[in-house]
């Protein structure tokens, strides 16, 4: 299926934004545990040391990736991991999801995290080394990273969180602590997405999953000039990236000034919408509500058919869901969609050429 047009792969010429023979295909948390093969190496490891063996973690990745045959590969490691090296240890507790033992809550704790153990992470970059070796660039290799809000939201909450109190006590009460909170994030994550660039990531993919937690002022004021900053830091090492936020509607625009390559919607954005939003000069990855891929055959059909004809073949749009695959989704709904989004496509194609040779004929 991996065809080749010069310049790279399908997947890394949509975001930039270039003809493609096909609009190219992935899923947010892809190798994760609706797949009987991650649930199997799970049963045997724990999360964090399937994170930190290369040879497991680019397993994990190649394994979702071919199962599925999308278009790209997302190594398979956590949003939290470079949180550890800056001196925060945390586990993943079953069902809550992330605890920071001693979340930061003052400008000490924020003097106090360290920048120079990034190195550490290295063994995201070996798995990245392994995934591209064995996939070539048939397929894009996306690299990842937390945008600097939504990591030093789980900085400062120790965890998830529904009202960000404490984040946002922290931002209004003491600004200058919080910027020196983004600046070292920034530092520690560019480093990280260097490694990663390095090793081979095509694409890197910056996850700001709770940025719908800040107004468009706060947004504005507090995350856009830093997760900007990062953004590109990124670029400038010649790949690009995808900037990817949940319940970011009224955000959209702010988040356009970062300069992203491609923007992620999230599903409750009707992509044609969110695409105007963001206006020209930008690509757009999306948007499928992940629960969809409960429905039944003909509604799920029509869903991915119906966000293909509002992305109408214009250079950019690489199919996604609108947030991350759950536990318990079906497998094969997943890779029928993989397969409608090629039909669907090449229909579009056909209906297309037949358009243009009846315009010629009148
Ligand atoms: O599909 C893949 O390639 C999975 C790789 C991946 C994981 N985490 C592994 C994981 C990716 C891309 C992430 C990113 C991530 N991690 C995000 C951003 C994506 C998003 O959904 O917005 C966030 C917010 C996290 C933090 C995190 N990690 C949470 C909130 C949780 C618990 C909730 C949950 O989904 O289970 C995790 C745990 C986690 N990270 C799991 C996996 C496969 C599941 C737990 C397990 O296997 O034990």
């Amino acid at each position: 299926m991996e065809t080749m047009l010069s310049g790279g792969s399908r997947f890394v010429r949509a975001c930039l934004r270039q003809p493609v023979d096909c609009i190219p295909v992935w899923f947010l948390r892809q190798a994760g545990r609706y797949m009987p093969e991650y649930q199997a190496v799970r049963r045997e490891h724990s999360l964090l040391a399937i994170c930190k063996s290369p040879e497991i973690a680019a397993e994990v990745t190649i394994t979702a990736a071919e199962k599925l045959d999308v278009d790209a590969a997302i190594i398979f490691a956590d949003l939290l991991l470079p949180l550890e090296p800056m001196g925060l240890d945390f586990t993943f507790t079953a069902g809550e999801g992330p605890v920071v033992h001693r979340p930061i809550r003052s400008a000490a704790d924020i003097a106090a995290l360290c920048t120079d153990r990034t190195a550490e992470l290295g063994y995201v970059a070996q798995a990245i080394k392994r995934v591209v070796g064995h996939f070539g660039r048939s397929k894009g290799m996306i690299g990842f990273c937390g945008a600097p809000f939504t990591l030093a939201s789980y900085m400062i909450e120790g965890g998830g969180s529904k009202h960000y109190i404490e984040t946002k006590k922290l931002i209004y009460r003491d600004p200058g602590a919080w910027q020196a909170l983004m600046e070292t994030l920034v530092t520690v994550l560019t480093e990280f997405a260097r490694q990663q660039v390095e090793a081979g990531a095509d694409t890197i993919q910056i996850f700001d999953s709770w940025v719908g937690a800040l107004s468009v002022t706060d947004y504005r004021e507090f995350a856009l000039p830093m997760t900007t900053r990062l953004i590109q830091s990124v670029q400038a090492m010649g790949v690009p990236v995808i900037y990817f936020g949940v319940d970011t509607a009224m955000l959209l625009p702010a988040m356009r000034e970062t300069g992203a390559d491609v923007i992620g919607l999230d599903w409750r954005t009707p992509l044609d919408a969110g695409w105007k939003a963001l206006g020209p000069g930008c690509g757009v990855q999306g948007n499928l509500d992940p629960i969809a891929l409960f429905a039944p055959e003909k509604l799920l059909r029509a869903r991915v058919e119906e966000i293909l004809r509002q992305a109408d073949g214009r250079a950019g749009h690489i199919f996604n869901v609108g947030h991350g695959i759950v536990p318990e989704t079906p497998v094969e709904n997943v890779q029928s969609v993989v397969r409608w989004v090629r039909e669907i496509c090449a229909e579009m194609q056909a209906e297309r050429s037949a358009g243009m040779i009846a315009g010629r004929k009148i």
